[in-house]
């Protein structure tokens, strides 16, 4: 990553840190996951050679720049999509004075609707970090669209693990994945979709 880049996100985080203490309002902070996770992410994404990039939950893009940053170098997209097109405006602004507003495409939709609309087996990686409660009732949508060898990625998976707990069983019952939680940030829940290649 440049160093421009790197700080442009430094500074959004520490920005972003202080508008939540500041905000009273649960739904208006930006919950912007923490760096080490994003550090986490951009290493994934690159050994994965992820082109077909999922996010739910892009709030003001914080995470969406990690994410670009690391699909740019392959020639990739990250969709991104949250419900709320308050927050899609600050992302797009965020993305485009970072320069990455041509690796992402932002959409207005909601994450489960979403991800219904795609075609079987066209994503490499997923992320997710929105109402943790709705995950569950997204299943069998996040199996059927990932390639094999694709990844899920769960955010706040050791911070809240009880409003997880629904999907990480729909993901263990399957059987067909390989599962882990990884102590970064608040806890990354890392599921690959196995099968022949
Ligand atoms: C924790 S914030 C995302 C933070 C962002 N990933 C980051 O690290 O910068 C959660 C976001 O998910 C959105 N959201 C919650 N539930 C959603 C759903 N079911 N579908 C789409 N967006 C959702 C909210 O509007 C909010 O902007």
């Amino acid at each position: 990553m440049n160093e421009d880049l790197r700080k442009f996100i430094n500074d959004l985080y520490e920005d972003g840190r202080k508008f939540d203490a500041a905000e009273p309002q649960w739904a208006r902070r930006r919950r912007n996951i923490d760096p080490p996770v994003g550090e986490f992410l951009w290493i994934f994404l690159k050994a994965l050679k992820a082109k077909s990039v999922v996010e739910i939950g892009t709030s003001n893009g914080y995470s969406t720049l990690w994410l670009a940053d690391a699909v740019r170098a392959n020639s990739g997209t990250v969709v991104s999509v949250d419900y709320d097109k308050a927050w899609l405006g600050q992302a797009q602004a965020n993305l485009s004075e970072a320069g990455l507003l041509d690796s992402v495409d932002l959409k207005c939709i909601e994450g489960g609707a979403f991800l219904e609309s795609l075609a079987d087996q066209s994503v490499d990686f997923m992320f997710f970090d929105a109402e943790r409660s709705d995950y569950a009732s997204w299943w069998p949508h996040p199996k059927r669209v990932l390639r094999i060898g694709g990844v899920i990625a769960v955010d706040n998976s050791t911070s809240h693990p009880d409003e997880i707990a629904d999907l990480y069983r729909q993901i263990n019952d399957d059987g067909g994945f390989s599962s882990v939680v990884v102590p970064v940030g608040k806890g990354e829940l890392i599921a690959v979709k196995n099968g022949s290649l």
